[in-house]
């Protein structure tokens, strides 16, 4: 089956076998192996990336399922926000196993694109879908606000 999609702004085209999902497409076809695999079912959000502008778990995307020419954004994006985020994750603690860090990342992204100035509660409930087992989340939810408030001084 032949795909056209762009991830991360690069242009793709290229066979896929026909069983295979977003995830399977970005770690196995391209290599890629920020997005994380965890649960494998829908569950813990470690493998969340933007596709045409709304987060979704790429292991329940299946190739076949996706418009042509969809874009998708991922933990290797150079997208300021991804960066900026990254950064202040790395600052504040909240990566340790680093399984659900890609994830929470690229959730985050879509929700602060949305909506920059999102409040504690609705950051936690927003990210409601990504499980961490490590951090306890405060490290993540104040990484987060560390974020905002660097978008904010521009
Ligand atoms: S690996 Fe996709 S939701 Fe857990
Ligand atoms: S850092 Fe280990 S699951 Fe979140």
């Amino acid at each position: 089956m032949k795909i056209e999609i762009f991830i991360n702004g690069i242009f793709y085209q290229k066979d896929v076998p026909p069983d295979h999902r977003l995830l399977d497409f970005l770690r196995e076809d391209l290599g890629m192996k920020g997005t994380k695999k965890g649960c494998d079912q829908g569950e813990c959000g470690a493998c969340s990336v933007i596709l045409n502008g709304k987060v979704v778990n790429s292991c329940l995307i299946m190739m076949v399922q996706l418009p042509e020419h969809s874009e998708v954004e991922t933990i290797e994006s150079t997208d300021s926000m991804v960066l900026s985020l990254q950064d202040s994750f790395v600052k504040r603690g909240a990566t340790q196993c680093g399984a659900c860090t890609p994830g929470m990342i690229m959730a985050t992204t879509a929700l602060l694109r949305n909506k920059p100035k999102t409040n504690d509660r609705e950051v936690r409930e927003e990210l409601s879908g990504v499980i961490c087992r490590c951090t306890g989340y405060q490290k993540i939810f104040d990484a987060i606000k560390d974020t905002q408030e660097h978008l904010e001084r521009g």
